[in-house]
Parts: C-alpha cells; structure tokens; sequence
C-alpha cells in the first residue's frame, strides 16, 4: 500500500513516530487529539464548538487493560470513536500499531481494521435485526475481502459461549447478555489485538454483567487481546483493568496503574468518583465526597481547571491555566495543582 496520505511525524514529538514503536508493542497511540463538535447546524467554527474531546494523550500497550472512566458526557465515547478513526479529529495525531492513521479513509483503513475492533454499548442497536448471527457475523470478514468458512463462524461462536445452533438465529431471538456475546463474536471475527469496548455492559442487567466481563477477561488470557474498557461505574472497571485513566469534560484529569489510581486517587475528581464505590475489604470505609453541580457544558468549559467550579480545593490560581499532568509517583499522574497527598483515602475501623 502506499503511504503517501501517511503525514510525517512532526518535529519534536519524539515518541510520536512510527519508528518509535515496536510493531506489536505499541497498539494505540493518540497525541494531543482534539474533537470539537459544530453545534446545532450552525457550520463548523472552534468558537461555540463542543469540545467533546480537548486534547488528549493516551497510550495502550500489548497486554494491556485500560479503563477509560468519567461521568456521562466526559468524551469518552468520543475518544473511543477517534481510536477506531470512525470520527476525524479536529486537532492531534492517531497512531495505531505504531503507524500514523490520521489521513487515512475508506479502504486505506482496511488494514488498520484488522488491528483495533469496537465493541458497542447497546448490542441491540448494533446488531442489524434482520440480519442472522451468520451474516453479521461474516461481515467483518467481507470488509478485508475474505470470505470465512461456516467453521470460523462456529468457531468464534464457541469462543463467545454460544454455538453452532445459534448461528442462523436472529438478534431479537437472544437475551441481552448472548447479544453482546454476538457483538464481541463479530469484534474478534478478523483477530484484532485490540478491543475497543464502549459502555459493553452498561446496558446489560447487573446479573449479566458480570458474565461479560469475565467473557472479556477469559478472551484476553486466551487470545492476547488488550482492551480499552469504556465504563462511567469504576466498580466495572476494578474487576478488569491494569491502568486506568479519568476523564472529565474531554481530558484526561489522572492516569496510572489501576492498583495505584484505587488505593491513592490524587484528583479531587477522582477521589469523588472513587468515594462513591464500595470498597471490597472487610472494615474499611472510604470518606463520602459528595460531587455538587453539574458537568459544565462542554461548550463553553470553564477556564484553567476543567473540574474548579466542582471542586472542593478549588483556589484562585485554579481560573488561570489548565493544569497538565504531572507525576504523582511513577507512572502515576494528575493534572492538579494541589493534589491530594498519598495517604491513603481510606480510614481503618479499629476493631
Ligand atoms: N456528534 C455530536 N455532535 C455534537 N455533540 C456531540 C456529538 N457527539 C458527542 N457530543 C457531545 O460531546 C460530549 C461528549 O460526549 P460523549 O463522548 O458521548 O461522552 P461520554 O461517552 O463520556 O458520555 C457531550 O457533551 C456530547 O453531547
Ligand atoms: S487544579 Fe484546583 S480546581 Fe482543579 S482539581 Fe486541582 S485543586 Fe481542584
Ligand atoms: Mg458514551
């Protein structure tokens, strides 16, 4: 294929090349990427645009589970959409397996398909209801020109806890927990090494839910698979992810190892979220912090700090400048001017 789209790797990103990356290693690279929504027919301007996404930097690595976690309307479907290069952004670079996909379109794309698949939050509006398990199943096949044998289609049938009977069914035949095992049947159709799951049981009944999520982290320790987990309940999240990273009104306010963010969340944002999920140790209780207001609107999001007008260490230096991530300890980092130490949010009850 040529690479003529394939813009270079601008001056001074040092990690941001295609070089930079061992194939295989690196699975998913975005760098300063922005989306910035036109809002309501009125044509495209920055100015009274939706920042949906406001400059990100996010990594995901072989092997590797990262929860993407925020409140509703914190961008992280749209982060999700940019990853899978469903959305153009209107800022910022999308590396995936180490190569610049930005530019890339229609059947240029055809390759980068193969590495990063989504699964989709509502397996019943992404199922086509008048097509058989059979042929959604094929699709992802006919999309990179290949024709699968109706063995392949047993075979990821079986691989979701379905089987061959299931495969001339159709989606409205199938509870919501086996529709959803059909959207990660269709995900894994072409062997991608990336999973990109939106919301994936979200819309699933709390029962189901825990199915899914042990589907998910059965399918990584037998294919290899490394996940974007897309989840607004962190309790979700726990169970599955290495890394975590907390969005708010389209950034990223803390990342870090998912051990490190639980046990010493330094964002007031995250130390809120995490005060609201019960902790699984026996006698102890974390201190409630009560989140007031609303998320601001992503059109006109306040200055400095996105989280000020929440926050409940908020100061006067918080209105001048977006704080940027900065280490916490290792890899652990929060965009915060005064995050909160290491002590740990919890407090023992003396027995
Ligand atoms: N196509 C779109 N046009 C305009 N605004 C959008 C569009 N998609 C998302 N948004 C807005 O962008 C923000 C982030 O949305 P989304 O990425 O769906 O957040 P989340 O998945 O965290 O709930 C929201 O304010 C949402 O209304
Ligand atoms: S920078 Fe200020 S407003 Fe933002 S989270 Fe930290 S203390 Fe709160
Ligand atoms: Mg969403």
């Amino acid at each position: 294929m040529s690479e003529s789209n394939v813009e270079a790797t601008p001056a001074g990103g040092e990690e941001r090349g295609r070089a930079a990356s061992v194939p295989g290693e690196e699975l998913l690279r975005l760098t300063g990427v922005k989306k910035y929504f036109g809002v309501r027919g009125v044509p495209f301007r920055k100015a009274g645009a939706v920042r949906a996404v406001d400059g990100i930097d996010f990594v995901v690595r072989k092997g590797e589970t990262v929860g993407l976690v925020g409140e509703s309307g914190s961008g992280k479907s749209t982060l999700a959409r940019l990853a899978m290069r469903l959305l153009d952004p209107t800022e910022g670079r999308v590396f995936i397996g180490g190569q610049d996909v930005t530019k890339l379109r229609g059947r240029r794309l055809r390759p980068v398909r193969r590495k990063i698949q989504m699964v989709f939050q509502d397996p019943q509006a992404s199922l086509n209801p008048r097509q058989s398990v059979g042929t959604i199943l094929t699709t992802p096949f006919r999309a990179q020109g290949i024709k699968p044998t109706r063995a392949q289609l047993i075979e990821l049938l079986h691989q979701v806890g379905l089987s061959e009977e299931h495969l001339e069914r159709y989606p409205h035949e199938f509870s919501g927990g086996q529709r959803q095992r059909i959207g990660i049947a269709r995900a894994l159709a072409v062997k991608p090494d990336l999973l990109v799951c939106d919301e994936p049981v979200s819309a699933l009944d709390v029962s189901v839910q825990a199915q899914v999520l042990n589907l998910l982290a059965d399918l990584r320790d037998e294919l290899g698979l490394s996940y974007v987990l897309v989840a607004h309940d962190l309790a979700v999240v726990r169970q599955v992810a290495d890394r975590l990273a907390v969005m708010y009104l389209g950034t990223i306010v803390e990342e870090g190892p998912a051990e490190d963010v639980y046990a010493n969340p330094a964002h007031p944002y995250t130390r809120a979220l995490l005060s609201a999920v019960p902790v699984p140790e026996p006698g102890v209780v974390r201190e409630r912090i009560v989140l007031t207001g609303d998320v601001p609107t992503p059109i006109d999001p306040p200055s400095g700090c996105p989280f000020r007008t929440r926050c409940y260490k908020a100061q006067d230096v918080c209105a001048t400048v977006r704080p940027t991530l900065e280490e916490v300890s290792g890899e652990h980092r929060a965009a915060c001017y005064f995050p909160e130490s290491s002590e740990p949010p919890t407090s023992e009850r003396t027995p």
